[in-house]
């Protein structure tokens, strides 16, 4: 039997560690700890070219659009509120660079935890309801031209960047 989300739901466990780091940090500095910028902006560089670049590459341009070809296979939509999370995950981030811009540590730890939660939230919702409807309303032929995909897609992304080096928990 293919599987086109074991993979991606593998991604899930890498993110959700370094969500659990920033936590971790952010209550630090609730208790008194010295704000280190460069924490924050290490997240940053994680968010952006792991979670955003790279995973959701294989999300958002090759399984959520196999599962809208198949729309008909689906009992509901819930690409569009996915689409919509990761965006606002993107408005978090923009908040994070903002607090670091202007030094505000209220403003990284907000924006921080704000992202934690969305983004644990959302992990939860896709590895336990949107890809178990992924496996089941795609075709054999379309699980192979997905994981052809994916393949293509680290590829590229591998060559542009170095992706094991923003793993940093
Ligand atoms: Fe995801």
């Amino acid at each position: 039997m293919k599987n086109i989300t074991q993979l991606l739901s593998a991604e899930h466990q890498t993110i959700l560690k370094v969500i659990d780091a920033v936590v971790k940090e952010c209550e630090a500095l609730e208790n008194g700890k010295e704000l280190e910028l460069e924490f924050f902006q290490k997240t940053i560089d994680f968010i952006k070219n792991y979670a955003d670049k790279f995973h959701y590459a294989k999300e958002e341009d090759i399984l959520f659009k196999a599962m809208l070809e198949n729309i008909e296979n689906l009992h509901c939509n819930p690409i569009p509120v996915m689409l919509n999370e990761h965006d606002e995950g993107r408005e978090y981030v923009k908040g994070m660079e903002q607090g670091i811009a202007e030094n505000n540590q209220g403003k990284i730890i907000e924006n921080a935890r704000g992202y934690g939660m969305l983004l644990t939230d959302h992990i939860y919702k896709e590895d336990n309801v949107l890809y178990p409807m992924a496996e089941e309303a795609l075709t054999s032929e379309q699980k192979d031209l997905v994981n052809q995909q994916y393949q293509e897609v680290e590829q590229k992304l591998n060559a542009e960047m170095d992706v094991e080096d923003l793993k940093f928990v």
